[in-house]
């Protein structure tokens, strides 16, 4: 199974270097995620009274290090650690050469030694591809949040994924399939990460915040292109503008909070 995940990032890696399109083609995706993690990271920093130059920030499936650059770029002097599994990808996050941040080749299913107030996992837990992988992984994380401290995880579900493609199967289009280098994550993985003492918090926007996106994206957009009428762009441009963020439950991706019970 590995092998899958170890052939698609070393033509990714090629394909994008350090771009954050490696791991995100959807550019809006891309950057609404950067700056959820940018803004919570730093919310939840202020949460605990910890200072940008004393936090210890652990990004788990790093990928290029796409993001832990953006984090360094708005939280000088904090201590980040990045653990990837792909070698290519660990050369690409480690010849950033940023000071402060260290990149690991690990592997996050595996027990080591790592404490951060604030731990991220940024659409890489899906890559593990059974449940008992997942849950080894989620259990790792949770023995790296400090106390009291949080889990800001990014990652896609089953659920809402299901009624992404009921809304296009209504509308004649079809199946966007699960990518085999996936597998989303269910809601009853709560209850595994409340046993391991991670509580579900409100984050700083609604964990639904991509829906709109999706739904404009993935089901409207193609309305449009099956009807040429030029009038439709404006109707278009006054939804993608006028829509709140998190319409409906569209986007298999969710921003979500953790909190790690305190000792
Ligand atoms: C979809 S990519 C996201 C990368 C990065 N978080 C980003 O947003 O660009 C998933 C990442 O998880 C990494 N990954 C997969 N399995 C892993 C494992 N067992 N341990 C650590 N990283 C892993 C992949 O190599 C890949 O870089």
């Amino acid at each position: 199974m590995d092998k899958i995940i170890l052939e698609h990032y070393k033509k990714l890696s090629v394909e994008w270097g350090l771009q954050g399109q490696m791991s995100m083609q959807d550019q809006v995706i891309r950057e609404r995620e950067t700056k959820f993690l940018i803004e919570q990271t730093k919310h939840c920093l202020r949460l605990l009274g910890v200072a940008p130059e004393q936090a210890q920030i652990l990004d788990t499936g790093c990928g290029n290090g796409y993001l832990l650059q953006a984090l360094w770029e708005e939280l000088a002097g904090a201590q980040m650690t990045g653990l990837e599994f792909v070698p290519e990808l660990v050369h690409l996050a480690q010849s950033r050469n940023l000071p402060g941040i260290k990149i690991e080749h690990s592997d996050m299913r595996v027990a080591q030694e790592h404490k951060a107030h604030i731990v991220i996992s940024e659409r890489s837990v899906v890559n593990l591809l059974t449940w008992e992988e997942q849950k080894l992984a989620l259990t790792q994380i949770s023995q790296w949040v400090r106390p009291g401290g949080f889990y800001l995880m990014v990652e896609s579900f089953h659920e809402p994924w299901i009624k992404l493609n009921d809304a296009r199967r209504e509308n004649n289009l079809p199946e966007i399939p699960v990518s085999p280098h996936n597998r989303y994550l269910r809601e009853a993985c709560l209850e595994t990460l409340a046993k391991l003492g991670l509580r579900e918090v409100e984050g700083i926007e609604p964990k639904n915040a991509l829906s709109s996106h999706f739904f404009l994206s993935r089901i409207f957009q193609h309305l449009l292109k099956s009807d040429s009428r030029p009038g439709l762009e404006k109707i278009w441009s006054a939804l993608a503008e006028g829509l709140k963020d998190n319409f409906g439950d569209f986007s298999p991706i969710l921003f979500r909070v953790f909190r790690k019970d305190s000792l």
